[in-house]
């Protein structure tokens, strides 16, 4: 009657998904029958949904391996086509990675979790894909002034890049990051003309690290400016242009920035 009374506890406990070994001890060859030829069943039984449960782990295990190399590939597919913006317009060579690599740096610097930092990174990295539909005459050197159409369809990318990218699913917020990386806190960025606290904290990311970039890069209507001469723009018009709490994570990664590669943070993605 023990025994049984002991089988039946481990069976309840085996039931509630707490697997041991006490079944086992109810296999000895002293236990009387038919206790010790159950034990002996369970304990096959526990073998096997064991040895089920290990080859599901393994599955999964498969499966986010997978998924990952999918959104790795998506990612690296979608960055050729930045790629091949890149190639169109020769004045922002590597613009799109520096954005990307700058805004990871700003998110990680704001204390943002390490999957909202890739995001960000993803964003900045595509953030002007829209750009990809643009006429051949946009990438062509012109003047600092724009005519009324050109500007017109400039202000158009950030929703076209969205809307470019909608069915890659992993990217999630991302999209809006990329159709919001020209809005202003005071509501006179495009296009929407959005104001805090619509914007989201990503586009805002994007904004500073785009600026940063462009004020920083030769242009055929202006030298590049200094890291510091851009860094005092950034941070007079904090507020207004840009996110000032965005600016002043921006100041404190600056130096990571600038010592280059080997300061970046990856997070596993091309
Ligand atoms: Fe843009």
């Amino acid at each position: 009657m023990k025994e049984l009374n002991h089988l039946l506890e481990v069976i309840e406990e085996i039931a509630a998904g707490r697997y041991s070994n006490d079944v086992m001890e109810l296999t000895r060859p002293e236990v009387s029958e038919p206790v010790r030829s159950i034990a002996e069943a369970m304990g096959l039984m526990m073998v096997k949904v064991e040895a089920r449960e290990y080859r599901l782990e393994l599955l999964i295990q498969e499966l986010r391996e997978l998924n990952e190399q999918i959104r790795h590939n998506a990612v690296g597919t979608v960055s050729a086509m930045a790629g091949a913006l890149a190639a169109r317009d020769q004045y922002t060579e590597g613009h799109a990675e520096r954005v990307g690599t700058l805004a990871g740096l700003i998110a990680a610097e704001m204390g943002l979790p390490d999957d909202e930092v890739e995001l960000i990174r993803v964003a900045g990295r595509l953030h002007d894909i829209g750009k990809i539909g643009f006429s051949d005459r946009l990438f062509l050197p012109h003047d600092k002034k724009n005519p009324e159409d050109v500007v017109r369809e400039i202000t158009r990318h950030p929703q076209t890049g969205a809307d470019i990218l909608k069915d890659l699913d992993f990217l999630g917020e991302a999209l809006s990051f990329i159709r919001c990386h020209h809005e202003r806190p005071d509501g006179r960025g495009y296009p929407r003309h959005l104001t805090d606290p619509d914007i989201p904290l990503g586009a805002k990311v994007i904004a500073v690290a785009d600026g940063y970039d462009a004020m920083t890069t030769d242009r055929p209507y202006q030298k590049g400016k200094t890291p510091e001469e851009a860094l005092d723009i950034l941070k007079k018009f904090s507020g207004s242009k840009w996110d000032p709490a965005c600016v002043a994570a921006f100041e404190r990664a600056l130096p990571k920035a600038l010592a280059g590669p080997a300061a970046i943070t990856t997070c596993g993605l091309p």
